[in-house]
């Protein structure tokens, strides 16, 4: 691995081949799921741009785009679940179907939220897609759909996924080595 943009990454964990033949998978899923219907596809900025935009053109039906941004108010209160939205939809989601797109479920307050909020603004229905969630005693049960991969609880980056904004334009997922990311 000697890649400028991989410096740091001790592990592929999951290589592009092996993602995007699982993208195609979920993406016929949903080709089925929504018929002639045209679902709003609601990316979580920014680690699901990669996996949205792949996901989005893997299908065939016709969707709508639209993303959101949250940020929780630091990791010191993120136990507590409580998330600022730093960019609201454009989009009104009233009656219609929903798609949320995620690159990564960890504790899982961050998509209990945003299901809390999309919630109360009345969609027909709402789906979660998450790329990845991670293996996790005391992660919060929350509803996930269609699961891309279940992965260890390891600082993963790539595929969007960042550390301190780098790597997310990795094209596949790998465990940062935080010795030689410069952390350890
Ligand atoms: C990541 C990820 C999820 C969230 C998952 O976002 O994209 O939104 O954390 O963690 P949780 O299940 O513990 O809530 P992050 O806050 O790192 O922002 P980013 O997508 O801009 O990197």
């Amino acid at each position: 691995m000697t890649e400028r943009r991989a410096v740091g990454v001790s592990r592929v964990l999951i290589e592009e081949r092996v993602l995007q033949e699982r993208i195609r998978e979920i993406a016929a899923q949903l080709d089925r799921a929504y018929g002639d219907d045209v679902p709003l596809m609601v990316g979580v900025l920014t680690g699901a741009v990669a996996f949205m935009t792949d996901l989005m053109r893997a299908m065939t039906i016709p969707v709508h785009i639209d993303f959101m941004a949250v940020s929780s108010y630091g990791a010191s209160t993120k136990s507590s679940g409580v998330v600022r939205i730093l960019k609201d939809l454009n989009e009104e989601i009233s009656g219609r179907r929903i798609i949320v797109v995620e690159d990564i479920v960890d504790s899982g307050l961050t998509l209990q939220y945003l299901l809390d909020v999309l919630g109360r603004r009345n969609p027909l229905d709402l789906r979660v897609v998450a790329l990845l969630q991670k293996e996790k005693a005391d992660a919060i049960p929350v509803q996930v759909d269609h699961v891309g991969f279940t992965i260890p609880d390891e600082f993963v980056v790539g595929y969007g996924l960042d550390y301190a904004g780098a790597y997310r334009n990795l094209p596949f997922v790998a465990i940062l080595d935080p010795a030689a990311a410069g952390i350890g």
